[in-house]
Order: structure tokens, then sequence, then C-alpha cells
């Protein structure tokens, strides 16, 4: 029997890159997918790439009651995984913050993943989980954007304290190196090599690499409160 067969997955950010992918992913392994972001055309677009046993539904996770509505409409499921982010997230030296446009950077990331969490409860089953998306600068700080390094964290903070919080549905993050989504792709191969070269994988990641952790967290049923990094080692230099 395939892997998530008779499971239900929503993927929020499910339209690119490493959402698309887990959804992807996820078909395969035999559950019915839902995808949801915040541009209704991107994400019809997106579930029909995904093809049968897909649903795409709009939901923009900056408006709680949206987030509520999307989970009424989605019903009872079983794995929820949490990708949707905004890339304006580069906050800057600390010298020039402009304090009040950062708080609203952490809409997406941060207080998105927070609503969902809020109201996927209503219809979760107990032995659902929710895994979260991190990012590598959390670890790897870098001069100019201490803020940047904050909110990567926070979303960890956040996997933790649901896990505890949450208990017995599982809660866990992917903390994810460079990986070669659409959006990174557009960064050009000069900056992603720089970013890469040095790596004990000197390469980006695939979204189908990235998926795979995802797909593990959904499935290892004695996991919970974890971070897992998919970062081509780049913890370890
Ligand atoms: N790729 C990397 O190298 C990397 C590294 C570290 C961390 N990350 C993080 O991992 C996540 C996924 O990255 P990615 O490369 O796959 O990015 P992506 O392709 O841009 O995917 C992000 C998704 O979020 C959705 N979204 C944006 N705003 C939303 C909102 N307000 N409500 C609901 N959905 C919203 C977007 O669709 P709509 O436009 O239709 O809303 C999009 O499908 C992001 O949070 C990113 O910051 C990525």
């Amino acid at each position: 029997m395939a892997r998530l067969s008779g499971k239900k997955v929503v993927v929020i950010g499910g339209a690119s890159g490493v959402g698309h992918a887990v959804g992807a992913a996820a078909l395969a392994a035999g559950a019915e997918v839902v995808v949801g972001s915040s541009q209704a055309a991107r994400i019809a677009a997106a579930a029909e790439r995904l093809g049968h046993g897909t649903v795409g539904r709009t939901v923009d996770v900056r408006d709680e009651a949206s987030v509520a509505a999307f989970f009424d409409a989605v019903g009872a499921f079983d794995h929820l995984v949490f990708t949707a982010g905004d890339w304006g997230h580069m906050f800057g030296p600390t010298g020039t913050l402009d304090i009040d446009a950062s708080k609203a950077r952490l809409e997406v990331r941060f207080w998105g993943a927070a609503r969902a969490a809020k109201h996927a409860l209503r219809h979760i089953v107990p032995a659902g989980s929710i895994t979260l998306t991190g990012g590598m600068l959390a670890h790897r700080p870098m001069p100019g954007a201490p803020l940047t390094t904050a909110s990567a964290q926070s979303t960890e903070g956040l996997a933790v304290g649901l896990a505890r919080d949450l208990a017995p549905i599982r809660v866990n993050a992917v903390c994810l190196g460079l990986i070669l989504s659409e959006q990174v792709q557009g960064m050009g191969e000069a900056a992603i090599k720089g970013y890469t070269a040095h790596l004990p994988l000197p390469r980006p990641g695939t979204t189908a690499e990235a998926a795979e952790a995802y797909l593990y967290l959904m499935q290892a049923t004695y996991v919970t409160g974890q971070v897992v990094r998919v970062d081509g080692g780049a913890s370890l230099v």
C-alpha cells in the first residue's frame, strides 16, 4: 500500500517551490492533497499541474478570517505542511531598521504559521502532524541582518512550543538551506554558486529533496518538536 494512502495532506504555500513539491510527493505516496496560497490564479494552476487527487483553495495567512474559512472548507485532515513565505524578508542592518516595517514582515512566515496552527486544530486528527518551515539563516547569521536570523529562529521556536502544547498532534519544522525553487532560480547562477560552492554538498538542493523531509515527518509517528535540516551540510561549515 502507498505510504500515505487514505491520508489527507494540506499544504499552505503549495502554489510553487517547496510546497508544490511536497504536494507532488504526497500525491505520489497515495494521499489526497489540498494546496492553498493567496493568489487564486496561481493556486488553481498549481492544483491543475498536480492533477487528479488535488484540490486548490485560496487562503491569505495574513488574515485570520481567511485562514479559519480555509480550514472549515477543508474539513477533517491528517497532515498540515506550512511553506508559505514572502520574499521581502531581509531586515537589514540594525542602525537603519524600520521597526514597524520589520514587524509587518513577520505576518506571513511567523504569524501566518501561528494562525494556521490555531485554526487547523478544529479539523486535524489526533494522530496528525504539523510541519513548519524555517531557514538556515537561523543558524548561520550574516552581518547586516540580525532580525532575519531572529525571525528564522522564531519559526523553529513556534514548532517546538506547539509540539508541547498540541500533543499528541506532532509538530516539527524543516530548516531549509538553499533550495532551487523558482524564487531561488531567479537569483542567478553566480549568486547560487556563491552560497553553495563551499558546502560539503556543493550545490543547491532540489525541491524534491526538500519535500522528502516533510514526507518523513508526516510518517515519523514517534517524532515531535524536532527541526530537520535539509541544507547540504551548511550547518557544518
Ligand atoms: N527556497 C529556499 O532556498 C529557502 C531557504 C530557506 C527558507 N525558505 C523558506 O521556505 C518557504 C518556501 O520557499 P520556496 O522557495 O518554496 O518559496 P515560494 O516558491 O515563494 O513559495 C511560497 C508560497 O507561499 C505562498 N504565499 C505567499 N504569501 C502567502 C500568503 N499571504 N498566504 C498564503 N500563501 C502565501 C505563495 O503563493 P501565492 O503567491 O499564491 O500566495 C507561494 O506558493 C518560504 O517561507 C521561504 O522563505 C526557502
